[in-house]
């Protein structure tokens, strides 16, 4: 059993970046978000890409290509802050905004799709967690990543709520959305990920189900922490 990692699974929008941060504070434990990972791999490759043939479509330019060639030399890094958020560093730059874009996003599925990409990552993770106390975010932590993690929670919303709560935020940040292109998006974010071959979302058989649709963050956080208690 790995004491060491509390596993958060859940789709885009879930609310589990800002519950495993939160945790991870009352906790004294790291947050490590493992989707930056992907992000910071998919900006890596991407940018090779836009250097060598912008006109071809970054999926098939990837298919031309072995993808050990495509990410080495890529070190990603995440540095921990207990005061703030975390930063992102690739090979020493921060890319903690630039690996947020659309365009990023969009094309992550290509990345994580792949086995190669994904054994890159989660060797990173792993050798994180051997010398930290993490709460890890992600989709395939409690699944693939850390089958063997003793405490793994999987938090869901529907579509609608989770649309809701990004078109919020957007608003709070000043920017203007539609609601329903975000949910549009999210759906097909959440296809993508789901019906990937490899590590594909689902919640681990041992993880428990938290429903977040009528719950807020600090009644979720509150539940996580009573089926700790008796443990920790
Ligand atoms: O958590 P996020 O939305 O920043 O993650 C971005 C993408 O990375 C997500 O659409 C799927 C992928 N991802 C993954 O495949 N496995 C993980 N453990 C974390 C993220």
């Amino acid at each position: 059993m790995n004491d060491n990692v509390i596993a958060l699974d859940g789709p885009a929008g879930s609310g589990k970046s800002t519950v495993a941060r939160e945790l991870a504070t009352k906790l004294g434990y790291e947050y490590l978000d493992s989707g930056a990972f992907y992000r910071a791999l998919t900006f890596y490759i991407f940018r090779k890409y836009e250097k060598e043939n912008p006109s071809e479509h970054f999926q098939n330019w990837l298919e031309k290509n072995d993808p050990e060639s495509l990410y080495s030399g890529a070190v990603v890094v995440c540095e921990f802050s207990k005061l703030g958020e975390n930063r992102i560093l690739l090979n020493g730059e921060d890319v903690s905004a630039a690996i947020r874009t659309p365009e990023i996003t969009r094309e992550i599925k290509h990345i994580a799709s792949k086995g190669p990409y994904r054994d890159y990552v989660n060797v990173q993770l792993r050798n994180l967690a051997l010398t930290h106390k993490l709460v890890m975010d992600g989709r395939d932590i409690g699944t693939a990543v850390f089958p063997d993690a003793r405490y793994k929670f999987y938090l869901t919303a529907s579509s609608r709520v989770r649309a809701e709560r990004r078109h919020s935020q957007l608003k709070d940040q000043g920017i203007d959305s539609d609601l329903e292109e975000i949910e549009r998006e999210i759906i097909s974010r959440d296809r993508s990920d789901t019906e990937r071959e490899i590590a594909p979302l689902k919640q681990a058989k041992d993880a428990i189900l938290i429903d977040t649709d009528n719950l807020p963050k600090n009644s979720v956080i509150g539940k996580i922490l009573e089926c700790l208690d008796t443990a920790l």
